[in-house]
């Protein structure tokens, strides 16, 4: 008995991204700066956070409302404990059709063969070069690449699907994407994401914004366009001649809000209809107050219902208008949805 809620752009409701976690046990510079998330930092008290029961019940009732497509997020999910619990409850759930993870793979040595023995498909794994200085300096705290191959490694050992996600930055990894590319391809599927201004602490700047032509001239191999897996995929995907697959997620080039499908649970139960979002809905007190699955149905197709969020279009739309610093706002944390 699915319904599926429409926006006031006239789009569906149809990916869930949960937050398990604000903590990590890295310190990206354009996500989690050791400057600002430093070892006084107050992150969320365990009481805080959903409950594995809170989680899937608020998941079925997302499914309800359209949503057949889950990824985990944090932070850096696999610092929650016992998740591939979660995972068995959100696979059981009717309707799910594609389950996934972001990670930053440290921990997947120890977790991969639980997380597939409890049903999860496929991980996304977070990593930015393979140089040794270059990714020490980007993840903040000088960890080696080495143990985030292990992990993708693991990973493929386990059965389960990689994809790598690669932020790029210009002058700071732009000239490693090559020896990343040609190291993995066989692997993995390759995903290129333009550094965004999402948080409030991450510097950013769009002279550092690499645009997808000199991506694909850095990687060194001829390529072809490949239309997208379906609608409202982020990514704009290219084979080479062994069809290899990259892909450019250009949400500062070129946006691609006009069909953006996702929704965003933060670890306190937050709803989230936009990465860049200001604020957004406590889902965690009517739930803990005792409303009926009815009740907070209602509360989705409502917030859903007056969604007209378009960030990256109107960034680029200031852009234009010569403010390149981003438009000026209080943004959600990227460690509090995951990106
Ligand atoms: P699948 O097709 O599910 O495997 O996803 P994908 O690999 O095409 O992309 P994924 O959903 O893993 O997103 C990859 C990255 O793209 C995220 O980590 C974000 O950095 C960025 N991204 C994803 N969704 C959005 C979005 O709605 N807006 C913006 N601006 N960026 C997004
Ligand atoms: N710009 C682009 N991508 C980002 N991510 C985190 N912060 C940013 C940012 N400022 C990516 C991470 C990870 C995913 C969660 O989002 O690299 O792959
Ligand atoms: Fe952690 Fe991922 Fe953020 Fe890096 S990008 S600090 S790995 S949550
Ligand atoms: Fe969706 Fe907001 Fe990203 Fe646009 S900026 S694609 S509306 S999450």
């Amino acid at each position: 008995d699915q319904s599926v809620l429409t926006d006031q752009l006239g789009r569906p409701l149809r990916d869930l991204r949960l937050s398990v976690t604000d903590r990590c046990n890295l310190r990206c510079t354009y996500c989690m700066p050791k400057e600002v998330f430093g070892p006084d930092f107050a992150f969320l008290p365990k009481s805080e956070l959903l409950s594995f029961e809170e989680l899937e019940r608020l998941s079925r009732l997302f499914v309800a409302s359209g949503v057949n497509k889950l990824r985990i997020t944090g932070g850096e999910p696999l610092l929650r404990r016992g998740l591939p619990e979660l995972i068995g409850r959100l696979v059981a759930i009717e309707g799910v059709q594609d389950i996934a993870m972001t990670t930053n793979g440290l921990l997947l040595p120890r977790l991969a063969a639980d997380l597939k023995a409890a049903g999860l498909k496929r991980v996304t794994v977070s990593l930015d070069s393979l140089d040794p200085e270059v990714f020490g300096r980007m993840n903040g705290l000088g960890v080696h690449p080495d143990k985030v191959l292990d992990g993708i490694e693991a990973a493929l050992v386990a059965g389960l699907g990689v994809k790598v996600n690669t932020v790029v930055q210009r002058g700071v990894n732009d000239a490693s994407l090559g020896e990343l590319w040609h190291a993995l391809k066989d692997k993995a599927v390759l995903r290129f994401i333009e550094f965004m201004d999402v948080g409030n602490h991450n510097g950013w700047n769009l002279d550092a914004v690499v645009p997808p032509r000199e991506v694909l001239a850095q990687l060194g191999s001829e390529f072809v366009p490949v239309g997208a897996n379906y609608r409202g995929e982020v990514a704009t995907r290219y084979t080479d001649a062994q069809g290899h697959e990259a892909g450019l997620i250009t949400s500062v080039s070129s946006p691609f809000c006009g069909d953006c499908t996702r929704a965003r649970l933060s670890a306190v139960g937050v709803l989230y209809t936009c990465l860049f979002a200001t604020g957004g809905l406590d889902l965690r007190s009517p739930l803990r107050e005792g409303q009926s699955d009815a009740q907070l149905r209602e509360l989705l197709a409502q917030t859903w219902s007056v969604r007209r969020d378009r960030y990256s279009e109107e960034r680029g739309e200031a852009t234009e208008r010569g403010k390149a610093t981003g438009l000026i706002r209080q943004k959600v944390e990227m460690s509090h949805i995951g990106g």
